[in-house]
């Protein structure tokens, strides 16, 4: 691996910090094509990584394996395979995996990209075909009008992996082994529409929940597949136009669909091709609280102030009361720099701020109390997957910088800068920073095998870092009851890779 600072290399145009074009030959282990194209999400932490890659013994810097930690810690995002057509979205790059395989003490990784419908064209014709979300949208190409690539989430259903996209897409199967895409998931022949980011798998009883939204009606599907009988249920939901949510919630006997002042205009989308998406601060959020097998005549919306979530932590119930813990924003369209040009929109979605919070739903009254619960910069958050629907205490999330017009264009990309443990209970923060230069990833939180079930943070705590400082990616293992030491184990990845949008834990014993 070069030791060749990227970032350095940038051939950065915006804001007057100039130019810069790489005096050397590119590192080996990115597309040559990328110095044609100057754009921060391709370049420094974000550059996209060439091939794919097996590494059957990683190589342990500091610590040792705790024997008790077995299963997969597997990241998606986004990794664009050729140069892109047209103008560049931090969201476009092809959707690959990495995944460390940890037991008996030792550690191999494994990264591949998901072979979509639309990778695979490309690759056949070793181009890129399909625009990204700064379009034209173009509904001549099959399956999607931009690239459906996969790239968001990964959630783990029935011994498989899927992966997610945020814009609703076809979900693809992946072999968690392997890593190898087996196509799109049809849940038995049953499904005929995409299914968005973010649905669910209920640990107690294996049921999927989902949604899948789009810009024509129903703008809004909800739907179940029931793990044991096969049973499913879809439900249209009835909204005023074209939404774009991004996370839903479960509880034991509900499911809560969001509805947010954050939408693109659909008459543009037709004229211009694109979404351009608003923030309406004179428009209500809505929570949509559904029985899990209900009708659409049993939603009830509840009201708060004016918002957007792209991620929750965990709902539950509480009586007749359901609790709702997500990090939320206020400002969701960001702050725009218009001397950021033609980037200035989705440099400003990732400036924006987060508090993480809670919205109380009445049940008898209709009524929503809500109230801040932390000031930090917090997103990403994850949980003690066990405990997904049930009343819990801690998660896990990642402090965001609070980024500034002088941190130039690459400083405002989206970094993780520290590891977060948020008690629910008392609010304590337990944190540990990454470092100047480096960067995490989602965390996930892996229980100890053998341990204590009922104990919420008896396991581990996982993430991947990225440092531009000796552009090495490393797998951090904490011991998820205290956070603050740092990690218990520092494993030197076998080559960078960059950052990553979603993840999953998968224990072993779910595999076999
Ligand atoms: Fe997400």
């Amino acid at each position: 691996m070069s030791q060749m600072p990227l970032a350095e290399k940038l051939p950065i145009t915006f804001k007057n910090i100039h130019v810069t074009t790489p005096d050397g030959e590119p590192t080996p282990d990115v597309p040559s094509w990328i110095w044609e194209v100057d754009h921060p999400y391709l370049h420094g932490l974000f550059a996209p990584v060439q091939g794919e890659f097996f590494s059957e013994s990683l190589e342990i810097e500091s610590g040792d394996l705790p024997s008790d930690l077995a299963g997969i810690y597997v990241v998606n995002g986004p990794n664009q395979r050729f140069k892109p057509w047209g103008r560049y979205h931090y969201y476009d790059g092809d959707g690959m995996l990495h995944a460390t395989y940890f037991g008996n003490g030792k550690a191999s990784y494994k990264s591949k990209w998901i072979r979509t419908e639309a990778f695979l064209e490309e690759e056949k014709q070793q181009r890129a075909i399909w625009p990204g979300l700064c379009g034209p949208f173009n509904h001549d190409l099959p399956g999607s009008p931009i690239k459906d690539n996969s790239n968001t989430d990964i959630i783990f259903y029935q011994g498989k992996l899927m992966s997610l996209w945020y814009l609703a897409g076809a979900p693809q199967a992946i072999d968690p082994i392997e890593l190898t895409t087996l196509g799109p998931e049809t849940l038995g022949n049953t499904l005929d529409h995409n299914l968005s980011a973010h649905s669910k798998v209920d640990p107690k009883t294996g049921d999927l929940i989902f949604f899948n939204y789009q810009d024509v009606k129903p703008y809004m599907t909800y739907g179940v597949a029931n793990a044991k009988d096969g049973r499913r249920l879809e439900v249209p939901i009835d909204l005023p136009g074209p939404r774009s949510p991004h996370d839903m919630g479960i509880t034991e006997n509900y499911s809560i669909l969001h509805d947010l002042p954050y939408f693109h205009d659909a008459e543009v989308l037709v004229r211009h091709k694109k979404r351009v998406v608003r923030f309406h601060p004179d428009i209500p959020a809505r929570f949509g609280v559904i029985p899990r097998y209900g009708k659409a005549e049993d939603l009830r919306w509840f009201e708060a102030s004016p918002c957007y979530v792209l991620h929750l932590v965990n709902c539950w119930e509480e009586g007749s009361t359901i609790v709702m813990i997500g990090c939320r924003q206020d400002n969701p369209g960001g702050n725009r720099d218009s001397e950021d040009g033609p980037l200035a929109s989705q440099l400003a979605e990732r400036r924006r701020t987060h508090s993480l919070y809670e919205w109380r739903l009445d049940l008898t009254t209709g009524k929503t109390s809500e109230r801040e619960l932390n000031t930090l910069n917090l997103e990403f958050p994850t949980i003690n997957t066990r405990f997904l629907g049930s009343r819990n205490r801690y998660s896990y999330l990642q402090l965001l910088p609070t980024c500034t017009s002088e941190d130039g264009v690459e400083g405002r990309c989206q970094t993780f800068d520290a590891l977060v443990k948020f008690d629910c209970e008392t609010g304590d923060v337990q944190r540990y920073d990454y470092g100047s230069g480096v960067s995490g990833s989602e965390s996930w939180f892996a229980p100890r095998m053998g341990g204590d079930a009922t104990c919420e943070d008896d396991g581990y705590v996982i993430t991947y870092t990225h440092s531009r400082n000796d552009w090495i990616s490393r797998c951090l293992v904490f011991d998820a009851k205290n956070i603050t030491q740092g990690p218990i184990t520092t494993i030197r990845m076998p080559r960078r890779f960059n950052i990553g949008f979603h993840g999953v834990w998968v224990d072993s014993e779910d595999i076999a």
